[in-house]
């Protein structure tokens, strides 16, 4: 049985990482975002905006002749402006949404109805986000909120041969924790404990979190509950 994975903001940072060490596994990989770096043979890259819905929309999943296994990871997202809500422009709103939130839901009926028998994992990267209010991370908490939901209700219609999971990947050293420690003092109230996680080393590594969440892709049968923290995952 081969193995296919589609994964969104291949670009860079963890959906990046999470690709290579998945084609290093003997997955086909796809990715999907607006830039791309990684050459290899297994590896097919589909250039998109994500924010942009009719780009979304038009997308379409490879389809196989031989039974697979597929998987989706819904990883690309953008902490958006860091601005307190009065400050948010609506085409930011916008554009937030649709990558963050719109852009996935549209992914995963579109992975449900494509591959309808397939052995299918779906993965959307969520955020310990979802769960805390954050001042000034208006669109990114609500959208991984709402992301979260979705896994869950997605979970509860039980689609036939799906298993569904939302991951939380903890502070990971990317570009997003990048831009969140160049954001202004003045709009962003947390800013210094962001800048501490940083220098005192606190961040996870893309390599530790690609790690992990192929820990999950192998082991899905261990983990009861749909929302996952990849803290909780050890290694040994
Ligand atoms: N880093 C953290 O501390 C942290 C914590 C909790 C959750 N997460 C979640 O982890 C996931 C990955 O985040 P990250 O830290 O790796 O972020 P990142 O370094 O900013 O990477 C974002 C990825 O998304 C792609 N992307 C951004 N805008 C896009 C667009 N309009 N269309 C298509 N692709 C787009 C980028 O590729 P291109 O630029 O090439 O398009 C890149 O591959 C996100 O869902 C994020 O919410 C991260």
């Amino acid at each position: 049985m081969q193995k296919a994975a589609l994964i969104t903001g291949t670009g860079g940072g963890i959906g990046k990482v999470v690709a290579e060490l998945l084609l290093k596994n003997d997955f086909d990989v796809y990715g999907y975002s607006r830039t791309n770096k990684i050459q290899h043979p297994n590896f097919t890259f589909t250039k998109i905006d994500l924010s942009d819905l009719a780009q979304v929309n038009n997308l379409v999943f490879p389809t196989f002749n031989i039974d697979n296994e597929v998987l989706l990871i819904n990883n690309a997202a953008t902490i958006g402006t860091i601005v307190p809500f009065d400050k948010k422009q609506t085409s930011d709103i916008i554009k937030e949404y649709n990558l963050n939130l719109v852009a996935p839901t549209i992914l995963c009926r579109k992975f449900i109805t494509t591959y309808p028998d397939d052995k299918k994992l779906l993965i959307n990267i969520g955020s310990g986000a979802a769960n805390k209010a954050i001042a000034s991370w208006s669109t990114y908490c609500a959208t991984k909120s709402a992301l979260d939901m979705l896994t869950q209700v997605i979970a509860e219609e039980k689609h036939k041969n799906l298993t569904v999971f939302s991951v939380h990947p903890g502070v990971v050293d990317t570009n997003m924790q990048l831009q969140i420690r160049n954001s202004d003092p003045k709009n962003f109230p947390l800013l210094s404990k962001f800048a501490d996680y940083y220098s005192q080393n606190e961040l996870e590594s893309t390599k530790i979190v690609a790690q992990k969440l192929l820990y999950i892709i192998q082991n899905t049968s261990r983990f009861e509950q749909n929302i996952l923290s990849i803290r909780d995952v050890s290694l040994n």
